[in-house]
């Protein structure tokens, strides 16, 4: 039998070798694997857990929340108070961010998360997730604020997501490449299941709401024409098409085997371009997508290269494999 490498044993490892996951960091990326585990274990129960369905409110963006939003934004929030690593943490369901109690100590760690990702999809027992972002908080900060977070992507320290779908993975990065943790549900234990992942630069797999097509942009409507157009078209060849419409999942089939992944702005609410968030979709996947050799841009430029404005501000994204995340970046700088 293969020997099994934990999550523990890699971070201690990645430590030993590159002395960059400060053991602080380590707890904290531990303690975010651990509240994946128990929202997985939410998840999993469905029906007989009485997780699924609307909780009947609305978060800050005015989606209706459903019950696991809530769930896991306070599982999360509750698993990372007490463990001295962190400052504050925001989160994309929490309208402000949010304190460590003056009960526990506080430690120079920022957390951001999309609690539950393709919320669309809980009831409908389609692959979910978890996104996370971590960044340091400012030098000789005192009481963290919200401009204390709007830090670009390119600071993060670490990102990651959990996937709750046929298997559990969590897919991690501090800078030093992209590494997928399984979950043996037996054992309660991530066990590293793939080293170093990488996106070939080339694909023929695009992902984007067709739907939204009489709103977009010309360079986007560009693109996707020419995508399907196919062999006879300008690209010469043809493309397959798959959305999800649960980033996490669509963002995991790209870097098991390549694709783009699109959520333009479009002509709808100019003041709210996209759908994503940069500071809880857009900034963790774009780590991760770069550290595995791809590309993320909004369009114009290199998405962690954006200054935030505000905590829950909307980006457009394309992200995936490099030759076409270039290729339709190019098109809107024409
Ligand atoms: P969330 O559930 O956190 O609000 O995010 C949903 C996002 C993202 O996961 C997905 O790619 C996209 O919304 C799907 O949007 P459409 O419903 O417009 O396809
Ligand atoms: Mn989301
Ligand atoms: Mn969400």
């Amino acid at each position: 039998m293969t020997k099994r490498i934990s999550l523990t044993q890699h971070l201690i490892e990645q430590q030993r070798l590159h002395n960059k996951i400060p053991s602080e960091l380590r707890l904290l990326i531990e303690v975010v694997g651990r509240a994946c585990k128990s929202i997985s274990h939410a998840v999993g129960k469905g029906a007989l857990g009485e997780v699924l369905g609307s909780a009947e409110s609305e978060n800050v963006q005015g989606e209706v929340q459903k019950k696991l939003d809530i769930i896991s934004n306070e599982i999360l929030l509750e698993a990372n108070e007490w463990g001295g690593h962190l400052a504050a943490m925001a989160s994309e369901e929490m309208e402000t961010i949010h304190l460590i109690p003056n009960r526990y100590p506080m430690g120079e760690y920022m957390l951001l998360f999309d609690p539950l990702d393709g919320s669309s999809n809980i009831d409908v027992n389609v692959s979910i997730g978890t996104i996370f972002s971590v960044l340091k908080a400012p030098e000789g900060m005192g009481t963290p604020t919200e401009q204390a977070f709007l830090q670009p992507g390119a600071k993060q320290v670490a990102a990651g997501y959990a996937v709750y779908g046929p298997q559990t993975v969590l897919v991690l990065t501090t800078g030093d490449g992209v590494h997928c943790f399984t979950l043996d549900r037996e054992m309660g234990a991530w066990v590293l299941t793939q080293k170093n992942i990488q996106i070939p630069a080339d694909t023929k797999e695009f992902a984007i709401n067709v739907s939204n097509s009489r709103h977009w942009y010309p360079p986007v409507s560009r693109y996707v024409t020419e995508l399907l157009a196919g062999k006879e078209g300008p690209l010469g060849k043809d493309f397959n098409m798959r959305w999800v419409a649960s980033m996490v999942a669509d963002v995991h089939r790209i870097l098991t085997r390549g694709g783009i992944f699109m959520y333009p702005a479009d002509a709808r609410e100019p003041e709210k371009p996209g759908k994503l968030r940069l500071m809880y979709e857009a900034n963790p996947m774009a780590f991760i997508v770069e550290q595995a050799g791809g590309a993320a841009t909004n369009g114009q430029q290199r998405i962690m290269d954006i200054q935030p404005e505000k905590l829950h501000q909307r980006v457009p994204v394309f992200l995936g494999s490099k030759n076409e995340v270039e290729r339709v970046t190019a098109y809107h700088q024409q």
